[in-house]
C-alpha cells in the first residue's frame, strides 16, 4: 500500500529551511494496522500529510496504493484524496461540524444524494458504533464520540488508506482503547490499511507493527511476538506468562548500512567526547566497544 524510498521533505521559510524528513524507508501492507511514534518535531505529521497528498515531498520516492505521489498531477491529487485516503486527526474541530447533528456531518461528504446519502450515513455510523446518537448536535457528544464521527466521515467514500494522526489525544485512556478497538475491527472487517500516529506508548502496543522515527528518518521497529488475538486468547485461557514483552525491538538499517545507535546505549559504554568506536566482528555478532585510550 505504501512504499517510502529515501523520503526528504523540506520546508523552506524566508530564512531558514528545516529537513523535516530526510531520506525516510518505510514499507507498509495492504492491510496492515501499524503505528508510528516518535518525539514531537521528528516529522511523524510531515509523513502523514505526504502520505494523504496533503502536501508533497522534496525528493525521494512515495508511492501510495500504486500512485507516485510526486508524478501525480494537481488533478490527479485531488481525485486520491477524495477517493483514496480518509484522515482523523486529533482536534475534531478539522473534522466536524459542531452546529450539525452526527447525521449531518457524515451525509456532508458522501458523494450521493437523497435517501441513499442518509442511508449510507445511518450505515457509517452504525459501523462506529454510534447510530443511536445520529440526531444528536455534535456539542452533545463526548469527545470519543466525537472523535468516531469523526471516524465514519473518513471512512464516507470508502477509502483503501486512513490515516490517523493521534486520534486518541485529547481523549481518556479508556476511550482511546475504545477507538482503537473501532480500528482494529475495520481493519479486520474492511481489510483497512490503517496508519496511527501516537504519543501513546500504551496504545502503540496494541498493534502488530510499531516504527519508531528520528530526526526525519525510521530509527527503530517494534514487532509483536505474537498477533494481538492470540495474546487475546492466550490471556482468556489463562496461559499468558507474565512479565513477556509484548514486542521485540529492531534497529533498521538503511541501504547504506548505516545504523542509528540511541544515544543511551553509547553513554552506557562510556562513548563521550569522541566521533569514535570500534567496530568488530564477533562469533555471529558485531561488537561495539569504546575506541582504545588516545585514539
Ligand atoms: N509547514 C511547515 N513549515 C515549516 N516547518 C515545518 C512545517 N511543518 C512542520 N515543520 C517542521 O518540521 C519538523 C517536523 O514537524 P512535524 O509536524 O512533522 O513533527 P511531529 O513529529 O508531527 O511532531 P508532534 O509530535 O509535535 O506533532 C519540525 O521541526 C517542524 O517545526
Ligand atoms: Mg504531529
Amino acid at each position: 500500500m505504501i512504499h517510502c524510498d529515501g523520503l526528504v521533505k523540506i520546508y523552506k521559510t524566508s530564512d531558514l529551511e528545516v529537513f523535516a524528513l530526510q531520506g525516510l524507508d518505510l514499507t507498509v501492507e495492504t492491510g496492515e494496522l501499524m503505528a508510528i511514534i516518535g518525539n514531537s518535531g521528528s516529522g511523524k505529521s510531515t509523513l502523514l500529510n505526504m502520505l494523504g497528498g496533503l502536501d508533497r515531498p522534496t525528493a525521494g520516492h512515495l508511492t501510495v496504493d500504486g500512485k507516485d505521489m510526486l508524478k501525480m498531477k494537481e488533478a490527479e491529487l485531488v481525485r486520491y484524496k477524495r477517493e483514496s485516503v480518509g484522515f482523523v486527526w486529533q482536534n475534531n474541530a478539522r473534522n466536524l461540524i459542531p452546529y450539525l447533528t452526527a447525521l449531518e456531518n457524515v451525509e456532508l461528504p458522501i458523494l450521493l444524494t437523497g435517501r441513499r446519502r442518509r442511508l449510507r450515513a445511518l450505515e457509517l455510523l452504525e459501523a462506529v458504533g454510534l447510530a443511536h446518537r445520529a440526531r444528536n448536535k455534535l456539542h452533545q457528544l463526548s469527545g470519543g464520540e466525537q472523535q468516531r464521527v469523526a471516524i465514519a466521515i473518513a471512512l464516507a467514500n470508502q477509502p483503501r488508506l486512513l490515516l490517523a494522526d493521534e486520534p486518541t489525544g485529547s481523549v481518556d485512556s479508556r476511550m482511546a482503547e475504545q477507538i482503537l478497538d473501532l480500528f482494529r475491527e475495520l481493519n479486520r472487517q474492511l481489510n483497512l490499511t490503517i496508519v496511527i500516529v501516537t504519543h501513546d506508548p500504551l496504545l502503540a502496543k496494541k498493534v502488530d507493527r510499531v516504527v519508531a522515527i528520528r530526526d526525519g528518518k525510521i530509527s527503530s521497529e517494534m514487532l509483536r511476538r505474537k498477533s494481538y488475538d492470540e495474546e487475546l486468547r492466550e490471556l482468556e485461557a489463562g496461559l499468558a506468562q507474565e512479565g513477556t514483552p509484548s514486542h521485540v525491538e529492531y534497529a533498521i538499517l538503511d541501504k547504506a548500512g548505516r545504523l542509528q545507535v540511541p544515544a543511551d546505549y553509547l553513554q552506557a559504554i562510556g562513548i563521550k567526547d569522541t566521533n569514535k568506536v570500534k567496530l568488530e566482528l564477533g562469533d555471529a555478532k558485531i561488537v561495539l566497544t569504546p575506541p582504545d585510550e588516545g585514539a
